[in-house]
């Protein structure tokens, strides 16, 4: 059996045509390519605005800078998440505060996000960037309310979860992103993603204001919009109006974005079969524990199961080629966050979750052989 990995890109003959005639068109860098990938995008995930970035990374730094992140800032979010969720706020001299996971979720705990705002006078905090991770949506009505009471702002890290979505409390499905509770919304199109640009990011809004100030942001703070313009010398006249950075998307990913967007539907209702797969198989063996899901808004990015031997299971794993990944070492234990003066020990819910979980191959593309295997060896081995 040919490897396995825990994630992988899908790339049809549509997709390779339209990297093709992308790279035959005018345009190799930012073109028409990225209005249409950003108006499908936006309706894809049901948000007013959608701007297109060079990866989901320079889409947090352009968030934080948006909402005037800085020296005084302090934001909030969650060890376990990729480490970007955090650095943005770093890259603009702000302070991360961490708060544990809820263990039955993985995600954010909202009780304690409440607690630690009422630990400090009000003001203290800035905003909060909650991670939908591995696809799981944060219950952002809830978090909204919280922010409301505490003047927060709130980034959505949706990098996990195109399509996904939560029910609000009238029953309402709240996908992620479409900007109903948080002011930015950001997504990756890394090829492990649910849509691979190679490299590729997005912000979703509904703020025109976020917005406008984001495509400055985006390209080195440059108008050449004349009704934003103090002055104008002519055609070739722009303006330079904040300091900005060149965080564009070529046309090139955007064409092999738009093309991989047309069959999202399908690949996230794959995931959602592969994981019902799993979840059977594994339910049967009380060996292994799952992330468990409520609702059936869950993109599956990652399908996380919990072992007490996981260093074990993730090498046997390996002998058979089949490739599992782990998802996250806490980002408050990581050398840098730990010179910043973070503690081993500060957030035993994250920490015991790493010590556990274990990624399984994701993927639409994943065969149902393929993932017949991976069952068989995973109970084989937690079984041994
Ligand atoms: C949760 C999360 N946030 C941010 C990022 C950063 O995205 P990118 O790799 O496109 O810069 C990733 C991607 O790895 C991620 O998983």
């Amino acid at each position: 059996m040919t490897s396995i990995p825990y994630g992988k890109q899908h790339i049809t003959e549509e997709d390779v045509k339209a990297v093709i005639t992308a790279l035959h068109s005018d345009f190799l860098t930012q073109g028409p390519k990225i209005e249409e990938f950003e108006q499908k995008f936006a309706s894809y995930i049901g948000s007013n605005y959608a701007v297109a970035v060079s990866n989901g990374t320079a889409a947090l730094h352009l968030c934080a800078l948006a909402l005037n992140v800085n020296e005084k800032s302090r934001v909030i979010t969650t060890p376990i998440t990729f480490a970007a969720s955090a650095n943005c706020i770093k890259y603009c001299g702000g302070t991360i505060d961490f708060v544990d996971i809820d263990p039955k979720t993985a995600l954010i705990d909202i009780k304690k996000v409440k607690q630690l705002l009422q630990s400090a006078p009000k003001g203290t905090f800035d905003g909060i960037v909650p991670v939908d991770f591995g696809g799981y949506a944060v219950n952002l009505e809830e978090l909204r309310k919280l922010a409301d009471e505490y003047g927060l702002w709130i980034i959505e890290d949706a990098c996990h979860a195109p399509g996904g979505y939560f029910t609000d409390s009238k029953g309402v499905k709240q996908n992620c992103g479409n900007g109903q509770f948080a002011e930015l919304s950001i997504f990756s199109f890394h090829p492990v993603k649910h849509i691979a640009c190679g490299e590729g990011g997005m912000i979703t809004t509904n703020s025109k204001e976020l917005y406008e100030k984001l495509l400055l942001l985006r390209t080195h703070g440059i108008t050449k919009k004349p009704e934003l313009m103090h002055e104008n010398h002519g055609g070739w006249y722009y303006e330079m109006q904040t300091l900005g950075y060149n965080y564009r998307l070529p046309d090139i990913n955007a064409a092999l974005g738009i093309s991989q967007l047309e069959r999202a539907h399908t690949g996230l209702n794959r995931r959602r079969a592969i994981a019902k797969r799993y979840d059977e198989a594994f339910k049967k063996e009380n060996i292994l524990s799952i992330i468990p899901s409520e609702g059936d808004g869950h993109a599956y990015h990652l399908y996380i199961i919990r072992v007490k031997d996981r260093k074990s299971m993730y090498d046997e794993l390996r002998k058979y080629n089949i490739f599992a990944q782990v998802h996250y070492i806490p980002v408050h234990t990581l050398p840098y966050y730990q010179n910043l003066g973070f503690k081993k020990g500060a957030y035993p819910e994250s920490e015991h979750y790493y010590e556990e979980c274990l990624s399984l191959p994701m993927y639409p593309s994943l065969t149902d052989e393929e993932q017949s295997f991976v069952i068989e060896k995973v109970i084989q081995i937690a079984n041994a």
